[in-house]
């Protein structure tokens, strides 16, 4: 693979819809998802992807029916618990971005329990969003940094108070599921970021996919807004 990126993101869409073409709950879809992710997350590791971001519960998701949010929250548990010893065997190491402190107690348990095992691993990151969201991210930044007396933000002191501190921008941002959109998702960190959408729905992601991913991010020219020789007229 010619270029590949360091950090991506995923916007993990269309479990719902997946189950419901197989006239499943919607549930069903969201554990096909976790599997999904697995391999996914996996194999970008081993191609040697440094960071991998997935959009997990967007802050608009707690609106979803309780029975619903109750399935996804035990499947977060679940997963964090058993990839726990997984991640430390490839040292990855856990970052969440979003308010954990409104979430069940036994998810932010596992949550805890998996930041600390996992905190000075270098092999990787898998970075989730949890009751995340973009626009709560950046007020609660500059909310920080006005308690702390600023009166002028510049973006590295604002940077330094996002949930991805320390990380580098997603290079390549993938959205399954046909929607042509970010929804409130890593809004700050995206401003460079490369965009890939497919109709694929999330479950029914895998290798293959990712690969065709890759190949088109290869194929992309990044310019980050200035004019390169290729450009230039
Ligand atoms: C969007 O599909 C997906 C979600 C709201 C949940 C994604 C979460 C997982 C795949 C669980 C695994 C995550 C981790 C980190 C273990 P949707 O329900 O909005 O689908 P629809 O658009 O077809 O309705």
């Amino acid at each position: 693979m010619s270029k590949l990126p360091e950090h991506i993101a995923i916007i993990m869409d269309g479990n719902g819809r997946w189950a419901s073409a197989r006239l499943m709950p919607r549930s069903y879809g969201h554990s096909q998802g976790v599997k999904a992710l697995d391999v996914t997350l996996r194999y970008a590791f081993s191609l040697g992807i440094r960071i991998v971001s997935v959009y997990a519960f967007s802050t608009e998701n707690r609106s979803r029916p309780r029975a619903e949010t109750e399935r996804l929250f035990a499947l977060l548990r679940e997963y964090i618990d058993e990839y726990s010893d997984k991640m430390q065997t490839e040292k990855i190491k856990l970052n969440i971005m979003g308010d954990i402190s409104k979430l069940p107690a036994d998810l932010q348990t596992a949550v805890s329990k998996a930041l600390k095992l996992t905190a000075n691993n270098t092999g990787g990151i898998f970075n989730i969003g949890l009751n995340y969201g973009g626009r709560d991210e950046i007020l609660r930044a500059v909310n920080k940094l006005l308690a702390a007396g600023n009166k002028n933000i510049n973006a590295d002191e604002f940077e330094k108070e996002l949930y991805t501190a320390g990380l580098p921008d997603p290079d390549l941002i993938i959205r399954p599921g046909g929607e042509l959109r970010l929804s409130n998702f890593m809004l700050w960190q995206a401003a460079y970021s490369e965009l890939y959408f497919t109709d694929v729905l999330w479950p029914d992601f895998d290798k293959a996919e990712l690969q065709k991913a890759l190949q088109e991010y290869g194929k992309r020219e990044r310019r980050f807004g200035k004019v390169t020789e290729k450009n230039e007229k």
